[in-house]
């Protein structure tokens, strides 16, 4: 059985400020059954796992570097992340992809370095409404997969989040026969190159325009095993009912 996780994305939102909300968020989910990550912006990862020490709260980061140490001025390594308290990074984030020119071979390293320094590495795949629309959603997503994943990847290791690029920060949410057509795409893929005993153990998230409701119709899809959230990790009132909704899914 894979541990259902919903993992909060915070981009670039959040001071000081924030660490009360992410207190009120630890005590809501103090009898969580799922796993909850939260990735705040990197200022804010020592101290949101402060707050979150002896609480269900994970902490991660939203990147790294993909070499381990050197002349990479204000980049950050994952072994910088981890000292700091983190304990997952999101890779290939669509956003990533599109500001930074991040490519799956980058992806693939970057998530290599997290893999070493002891991150789970949580890496984004998703298609554009124009890919969508041309028909290419399964040969784009499979793709990123096959490139960005490491050899070695596995369930402890690896996170895999399905988050159409058209579905993040629009209201817009692909139907549920969409997601699983993906989710079960992806997890073919992985069986494939994986072999099936690696693949199941390997958690597919949605993203995408997760909300409290809606979160209980996309936990209903088969393969789906939790939630990458943007805006509706932002505040504790309107995250932690959707950890409650992929507990009750469980
Ligand atoms: P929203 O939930 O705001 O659509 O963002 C999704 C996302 O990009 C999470 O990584």
């Amino acid at each position: 059985m894979r541990q259902k996780l919903v993992a909060g994305n915070w981009k670039m939102n959040g001071t000081a400020s924030a660490l009360t909300e992410l207190g009120n968020l630890a005590y809501s989910c103090k009898s969580a059954k799922s796993e909850v990550l939260i990735c705040p912006p990197s200022t804010l990862i020592y101290r949101a796992s402060n707050v979150c020490v002896d609480s269900k709260v994970e902490i991660g980061a939203q990147d790294c570097h993909s070499a381990t140490y050197g002349a990479h001025t204000g980049d950050l390594s994952a072994e910088m992340l981890h000292d700091a308290g983190a304990t997952a990074v999101i890779l290939g984030h669509s956003e990533r992809r599109a500001d930074h020119a991040e490519t799956d071979k980058l992806v693939r390293a970057k998530a290599t370095t997290a893999i070493a320094a002891g991150l789970t590495a949580i890496i984004c795949v998703g298609e554009t409404l124009v890919e969508r629309e041309a028909g290419r959603t399964m040969d784009v997503v499979r793709a990123q997969l096959e490139g960005s994943l490491p050899d070695d990847s596995s369930g402890s290791k690896v996170v895999v989040a399905y988050e159409p690029v058209w579905a993040i920060g629009t209201g817009k949410v692909p139907t549920v026969e969409q997601i699983a057509e993906v989710h079960s795409g992806l997890r073919a893929s992985l069986v494939k190159r994986f072999g099936g005993e690696t693949a199941k153990a390997i958690r597919l998230l949605y993203g995408g325009s997760v909300k409290s409701s809606n979160a209980k119709e996309i936990f209903a899809v088969a393969e789906v095993d939790g939630a990458l959230v943007g805006g509706a990790s932002l505040k504790a009132a309107d995250f932690a009912p959707i950890v409650s909704a992929l507990d009750a899914s469980a």
